[in-house]
C-alpha cells in the first residue's frame, strides 16, 4: 500500500509543479477562477446538440451517426480543439529487448519506436511488462507517464529514459536512483499481472517535450519544413495531439507483437495525460476501453460551466495554448460560442467501454463538469445500443458506475490515488 501512497503524491508533486497548486486560487494568469457552484452559469442553453447533423437534420441511427454525425464530431474536436495530425504515417524502425523482469516473474519487453529517417530523429521507449505463464496473446493496459520508464518502474535493468532539460533545449539521460526510483509502480503492475493483464508504460515527452514552442524537437517536427518551428495552420496539431499520435504509434507496434492482443489494449492518464488520453481513445477506435484521469478543462469537463479552469486559462499565453490547435485559443472567453464541448469528446469514444476518473476536491478540474459531460454523452451510447450512465444525479465519492459510460470520484485531490488502479482493474475485468 505504502508504494500507491507514494505514486499518489509523487504525482500529485509533479502536478504541483505544473500548476495544479493553483487550485482554489482565486485568480490564475490574472483570469478570476469562480470555485461557486450558483455562479457556474446556464451551461446547458448554449450547448450543441450530438445528435443534430451540421444540417440540422436529427440522428436518429446508429449508422447516420458513424456514417455521418461521427465524422462531423471528429472534424469540429480536431479543428477547434486538439489540431489535426497528418493523414501520412511517420516511418518507423522498432528495436526491441526482451527479458525477465521483477525478480523474474515477468516478461520484460523494452521496445524503442525510432520516428523518421535520421539515427537522431525523436524516439520513444515502451516498457512493457507481460504475464509469464500466458498461453495466449494477452490484452493489456498501456499507462501514460510523467516519468521515464527506470523512474516509473523499480525494476533493474530499465534503460535509462531520457527528460526535457527545458533550459538546455534538449535531452538527457535520466538517472536511475542508485536504490531505484522510490515511487515507482512495480506493485500496481504485479497486480495487473497477477489478473491476466499485460501493462505498458511510456514517458510522454518522449514524444515530444511539454513546453511552448518545441514542436520541433518532437514528432511534430518530423512535418516541419526547415526553418519552419510551428505548424502552419490555425487547426494544426498540438502537443496533446502530437502525444495522443504517439499512443497510436504504439498500438501500430502492439499489432506486430504475437505476445499481445492488440484488438483488447486499454490507456490511462493523468491530467493533461488524462486529457491525452481522452482525445487518443476518440482518434484511435483501437483502444478498447479509455480511462482518463483528473482530465478536467480541455478534457472531459464541460468548458461552458465556468467552474475551475476555463479555456481562457488553459490557453494563456503563458500556460499551455501550444498543447492545443491555435484554434482552441480563439475560445477563451466566449466559450457559449464554441461548436463543441467536451461532451463531443466522450461520445466520439462510444460505444467503447469509457470510464472518467476523477477526485472530490480536485476543484480546478471541475470533477462535476465531468459527469455532467458524460450525462450529454449519453444519448450517443444509448443509440448505439450501449449503456449510458444511468442516472444523471452524480455519485458520491468512492461509489463507481461501472456502465459502458462510467464514472468514478475518489476522495481527494488531482491524481491517481492507490485505489483507482483497483477502480481500473474492476473496469477491465468487466470491458476487457
Ligand atoms: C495544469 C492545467 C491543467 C492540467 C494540469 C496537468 O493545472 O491547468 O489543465 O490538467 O496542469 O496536466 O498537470
Amino acid at each position: 500500500m505504502k508504494h500507491f501512497l507514494l505514486t499518489a503524491t509523487f504525482t500529485c508533486c509533479i502536478l504541483a509543479s505544473a500548476g495544479v497548486s493553483a487550485q482554489d486560487r482565486d485568480v490564475i494568469a490574472g483570469i478570476p477562477v469562480n470555485y461557486d457552484e450558483s455562479m457556474a452559469g446556464d451551461w446547458q442553453a448554449t450547448l450543441p446538440d450530438l445528435l443534430t447533423l451540421n444540417n440540422g437534420k436529427p440522428v436518429t441511427t446508429a449508422r447516420q451517426w458513424y456514417r455521418q454525425r461521427r465524422p462531423e464530431v471528429l472534424r469540429i474536436v480536431e479543428e477547434n480543439q486538439y489540431g489535426r495530425w497528418p493523414a501520412r504515417k511517420a516511418k518507423v524502425r522498432y528495436e526491441i529487448a526482451e527479458d525477465l523482469g521483477l525478480g523474474g516473474t515477468a516478461v520484460r519487453k523494452q521496445v524503442t519506436l525510432h520516428f523518421g529517417k535520421d539515427a537522431d530523429g525523436p524516439r520513444a521507449d515502451v516498457l512493457i511488462y507481460l504475464p509469464k505463464d500466458a498461453e495466449a496473446p494477452v490484452p493489456l493496459l498501456l499507462n501514460l507517464s510523467f516519468t521515464p520508464n527506470n523512474l516509473t518502474v523499480a525494476d533493474p535493468g530499465i534503460k535509462p529514459g531520457r527528460r526535457w532539460d527545458a533550459a538546455g533545449r534538449r535531452y538527457v539521460e535520466a538517472e536511475t536512483p542508485a536504490d531505484g526510483p522510490k515511487h515507482g509502480l512495480d506493485s500496481t503492475i504485479r497486480k495487473f499481472l497477477d489478473a491476466g493483464y499485460g501493462f505498458a508504460t511510456v514517458c510522454y515527452t518522449d514524444f515530444e517535450p511539454d513546453v511552448n514552442h518545441a514542436a520541433k524537437y518532437g514528432v511534430r517536427g518530423l512535418w516541419l519544413k526547415d526553418g519552419q518551428e510551428e505548424p502552419a495552420g490555425d487547426d494544426e496539431w498540438g502537443a496533446i495531439s502530437a502525444w495522443a499520435w504517439g499512443v497510436s504509434n504504439i498500438i501500430d507496434y502492439f499489432e506486430k507483437d504475437d505476445d499481445i492482443d492488440a484488438s483488447r489494449i486499454a490507456l490511462t492518464g493523468c491530467s493533461r495525460l488524462g486529457k491525452t488520453t481522452l482525445w487518443a481513445g476518440a482518434r484511435d477506435s483501437r483502444i478498447a476501453v479509455v480511462i482518463p484521469s483528473c482530465s478536467g478543462e480541455g478534457g472531459a469537463a464541460l468548458s461552458r460551466r465556468n467552474y475551475g479552469e476555463t479555456v481562457a486559462h488553459l490557453t494563456e499565453g503563458t500556460r499551455f495554448p501550444y498543447q492545443f490547435s491555435r484554434n482552441y485559443a480563439g475560445w477563451a472567453g466566449k466559450v457559449e460560442q464554441m461548436p463543441m464541448d467536451a461532451h463531443f469528446v466522450i461520445a466520439l469514444v462510444a460505444p467503447r467501454p469509457l470510464l472518467l476518473s476523477t477526485g472530490s476536491t480536485d476543484n480546478w478540474s471541475d470533477p462535476r463538469g465531468e459527469f455532467l459531460a458524460a450525462v450529454e454523452a449519453g444519448p450517443v451510447y444509448e443509440l448505439l445500443g450501449r449503456d449510458d450512465l444511468g442516472t444523471n444525479v452524480m455519485p458520491a465519492a468512492e461509489t463507481p458506475i461501472f456502465n459502458t459510460l462510467g464514472y468514478v470520484m475518489h476522495e481527494g485531490g488531482h491524481g491517481v490515488l492507490p485505489q483507482d488502479w483497483d477502480y481500473y482493474l474492476e473496469f477491465l475485468k468487466l470491458y476487457l
